[in-house]
């Protein structure tokens, strides 16, 4: 099997890279790691060659333009990224009857619903960022519509933290610069480890011999079970660093909540991020291997908690 995984240098494109190294595939399968140097998606034109000359039967597209803010302003190139590229890949697995893995976001709906979001809701962007990946979502699931060949999984996630820039080590580092810190605390959703997010991706999506399986084509909602505010992970974030004894001027009772509407941003932001994660629990289970559950047990706070001593004991705190 040839894969190709686009996002080498994000979050979730490493977050595969170190768990391919830790279960290394069978050597018959050949995985290709795509940065932006390899391929700027960007260029439809060099998308479309590096699919035709690398022929993947599996395609993981863990890139984006995940820059919310820029995204306002940047729109057209968000566009290109975010949904002309998908739009190719999936073009291009429906062609060669490949399989295709895609990532979205909470930010597809409006966040006004009264409880989590399941994947039939209907979307509603509120910023630009949440309006590419919505058309790229659409993009796929259009170009696979009457199309026989090729199977796609769009998993929609919501806080991802892993090797890369994130909410829980930008509180961390503020945590070490100042004694106070103001915090929104009416903005809901769960924070999904990438790590564990691309472990339930190929969980879907591989067999225990690690060859491509059949699932139901879709969109699945891909994150941990459980709700928090930025706030309250703010504080659970502070408090385990100060429980591995790392210097912070800020202690978890310094950080004040702030409405929403009291915090200047340039893309607001969603008050309601849950999105519901049964679809694909179900999935897993109805797969007939249960060891594929044991990545949902662990409690969201648990992840978090584990990635913050690793920081630690990396000395990246
Ligand atoms: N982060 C979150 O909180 C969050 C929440 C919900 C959903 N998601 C979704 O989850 C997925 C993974 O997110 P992540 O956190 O891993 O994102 P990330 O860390 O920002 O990584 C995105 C990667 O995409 C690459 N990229 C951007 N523009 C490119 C281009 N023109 N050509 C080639 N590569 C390009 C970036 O390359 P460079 O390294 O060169 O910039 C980066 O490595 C995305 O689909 C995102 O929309 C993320």
């Amino acid at each position: 099997m040839n894969i190709l995984a686009f996002g080498k240098d994000g979050q979730l494109g490493k977050a595969f890279q170190n768990l391919f190294q830790k279960v290394p595939l069978a050597s018959e399968n050949n995985i290709q790691y795509i940065g932006r140097n390899q391929c700027d998606l960007s260029h439809a034109i060099a998308l479309n060659n590096l699919l035709n000359t690398s022929k993947p039967d599996l395609i993981i597209n863990a890139a984006a333009y995940t820059a919310v803010d820029k995204a306002e302003t940047e729109y057209e190139l968000a566009f290109a990224i975010n949904a002309k590229a998908p739009e190719i890949m999936a073009q291009y697995a429906t062609k060669h009857g490949s399989t295709l893995l895609h990532y979205s976001t909470d930010y597809v709906f409006d966040g006004s619903k009264d409880g989590p979001y399941i994947e039939d809701d209907h979307r509603k962007p509120i910023n630009m960022y949440g309006k590419s990946k919505a058309a790229g979502e659409e993009a796929i699931v259009n170009v696979f519509t009457n199309c026989s060949a090729g199977q796609y999984a769009i998993f929609r996630t919501s806080w991802v933290y892993g090797d890369g820039a994130n909410f829980i080590r930008t509180i961390l580092r503020l945590a070490k610069e100042r004694e106070e810190l103001k915090v929104i605390c009416d903005q809901y959703g769960v924070p999904t480890n990438a790590g564990w997010l691309a472990q339930v991706s190929l969980d879907l999506v591989l067999d225990l011999q690690d060859n491509l399986r059949k699932f139901t084509s879709g969109i699945y909602h891909a994150v941990p079970s459980g709700k928090t505010s930025w706030h309250e992970l703010a504080a659970l974030v502070v408090q385990t660093a100060r429980d591995a004894n790392i210097a912070l001027k800020l202690k978890p009772h310094d950080i004040q909540s702030i409405l929403a509407a009291q915090y200047p941003v340039v893309a607001p932001g969603s008050a309601n991020s849950c999105l519901d994660n049964s679809k694909l629990r179900l999935a897993l289970e109805e797969s007939g291997d249960m060891s594929k559950l044991q990545h949902w047990n662990k409690a969201w706070e648990k992840e978090v908690q584990s990635y913050v001593a690793g920081l630690s004991r990396d000395g990246l705190i």
